[in-house]
């Protein structure tokens, strides 16, 4: 047989196949009766899943081709360079952002992130549904600090002819809204001097500012801008979130003193006002609260991870970001910190890694998030700050702890990447066994501490630990035109997430880029973080 009929003939005994499994569903699956139509309905869900699924990957392809057309420059690949010292290594990270830049720029253009394996545009819930450039706000400042000066240009031209006010639709959030938005054009503003980038920061905290018509000020979640109507999230129960109201300060406060314009520190030195007024149990802050005029606490859940984080973080960096004058901040931010260290700091056995735990009323949740990871970089930050050498050694020891527990976090894993979240119990220790926790997303909080570390004690280590995470990134994150979270990070081929997340800019890549650059590359006695890594200038 010739090779040619001997095609014919698979191909034949493949179409007959496929239409005896056809006719054979055809005949026998109706007759299921009574329990097929059972499951009917469920059926039919399957079904339209499917077909959306289907739409939407022709959808992709399509855009994709059109993407191709109107942008056929071919996206260039870094090349690697002799990466054993500090300079090459940050010469390799400069090169991971402008790979990530490329992949955005071509695909995604204007979109708030990019999908990087699909190579479309993708945007998720905290933005709306606008088209509102998330990426390239918060990567300005990086690409500024980096030297990449044509696509600083780019974004820079980019964001004069961006309209917030006319392309944010739908439910934003407003903490989300402030620190990346408001931060990333302050912080912009700050290191070029160009007062354009400070005209579209007082545009954008305008259009959040009737968030704040609450009974007693504490602004809320989410701001729906057609009807200019705050609300809360629906499973809040009408309250607040103590790391989103408790995190506006250091923007507001900044964005008044700059502009002269009063109206945005008002608004957050009366959360400030109700916060010290209320009744701490413990010392603690629980964080939910109401929005009534009296405000009550929520139920007595208490973090240094998610809902509760960057509230510590900014009463920190206020006192700092006022040149050390605001005292009042200094010592609520000494006694929260205190609180926490006696009711809810363990070591656990019999590694003696140290953790914050989580707790709710009494009861003690021994489980540490990457989030909560930033904690050993405050710390050390307040280490930098503190005269009192007892107190700045204290601080010091306890940063080295956490930024040493979750360096476990991150070797304990398949991968070399930490989880989302990992737990301390009579079998693991910095793992976790959760699925659902197991997940990581370009996060920063860990390389940050280390880059405090790096900054307090230059100890070499940390740069190592850093360059262990570049090179993990490179091997599990990377995909066809930027980086994507993956889903699991004990699996020896983690599946990628395809999000190329705004922050991945603003924050992991800025710390990795300043970790191996010298201290005088925004210098920490003149410059603050705000809690998307976007730098400040400190008031003297
Ligand atoms: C901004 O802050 C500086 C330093 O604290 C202060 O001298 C100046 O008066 C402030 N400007 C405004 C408009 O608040
Ligand atoms: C430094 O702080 C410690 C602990 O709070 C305190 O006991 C000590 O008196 C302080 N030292 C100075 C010089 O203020």
């Amino acid at each position: 047989m010739s090779l040619r009929s001997q095609e014919q003939l698979v191909v034949g005994v493949g179409v007959m196949f496929l239409l005896t499994v056809c006719i054979t569903a055809f005949f026998f699956l109706p007759s299921g009766g009574a329990d097929l139509y059972l499951h009917e309905e469920n059926h039919v869900h399957v079904r339209d899943t499917f077909n959306r699924e289907e739409v939407r990957r022709k959808e992709q392809r399509e855009l994709l081709r059109k993407a191709e057309e109107a942008n056929p420059m071919p996206i260039p690949k870094p090349e690697i360079g002799a990466a054993d010292d500090a300079e090459g290594r940050r010469i390799f990270v400069k090169q991971m952002i402008k790979f990530a830049w490329d992949g955005y720029r071509k695909y995604a253009w204007g979109e708030n992130e990019l999908r990087p394996n699909s190579r479309t545009g993708h945007s998720s819930s905290i933005f709306g549904y606008g088209k509102t450039g998330a990426t390239i706000i918060d990567a300005i400042d990086t690409l500024f600090i980096v030297g990449l000066k044509e696509e600083y240009k780019e974004a820079r031209d980019w964001i004069e002819k961006f309209d917030f006010k006319e392309s944010a639709k739908g439910d934003l959030s407003v903490f989300e809204s402030n620190i990346r938005f408001t931060g990333g054009l302050l912080s912009a503003y700050a290191l070029t001097g160009d007062k354009m980038f400070l005209n579209k920061a007082e545009e954008v905290a305008t259009v959040f500012l009737p968030a704040f018509d609450t009974p007693n000020g504490i602004p809320y979640s989410l701001l729906d801008l057609q009807s200019k109507r705050g609300k809360t999230y629906s499973w809040s129960n009408g309250k607040a979130i103590l790391s989103e109201y408790g995190s506006m300060q250091l923007e507001l406060d900044y964005l008044s003193n700059l502009t002269g314009n009063p109206i945005f520190a008002q608004k957050c030195d009366k959360i400030r006002d109700v916060l010290t007024s209320m009744n701490k149990p413990e010392g603690l802050y629980p964080i939910y609260i109401t929005l009534e005029e009296t405000p009550r606490w929520g139920q007595h859940l208490f973090s240094m991870g998610a809902m509760a984080d960057s509230f510590y973080e900014y009463l920190l960096k206020q006192w700092i970001s006022t040149g050390k004058t605001d005292e009042r901040t200094k010592r609520e931010y000494e006694e929260a910190i205190f609180a926490m260290e006696k009711r809810m700091l363990f070591k656990s056995e019999p590694s003696n890694l140290w953790y914050f735990g989580k707790m709710n009323g009494n009861r003690v949740e021994h489980t540490f998030e990457h989030l909560a990871c930033f904690s050993g970089g405050m710390v050390v930050l307040h280490a930098m700050n503190e005269k009192n050498k007892t107190i700045a050694d204290h601080y010091l020891k306890l940063g080295k702890e956490i930024g040493h527990t979750c360096h476990e976090s991150y070797a304990r894993s398949t991968t070399g990447i930490g989880p989302e979240s990992f737990q301390f119990t009579s079998s693991i220790e910095a793992k976790t066994e959760r699925r659902q926790d197991s997940y990581y997303i370009l996060r920063p909080e860990v390389v940050e501490t280390w880059f405090y570390l790096w900054r307090a004690t230059k100890d070499e280590k940390y740069r190592q630990w850093a360059w262990d995470h570049v090179q993990n990134l490179e091997k599990y994150c990377k995909g066809a035109a930027g980086y994507s979270g993956i889903r699991d990070v004990y699996s020896s081929e983690p599946e990628q997430d395809d999000v190329q997340q705004s922050f991945l800019f603003a924050e992991l890549f800025k710390y990795l880029y300043l970790i191996f650059s010298d201290d005088d590359v925004i210098p920490l006695d003149q410059w603050v973080f705000n809690t998307e890594a976007h730098p400040f200038r400190i008031r003297h």
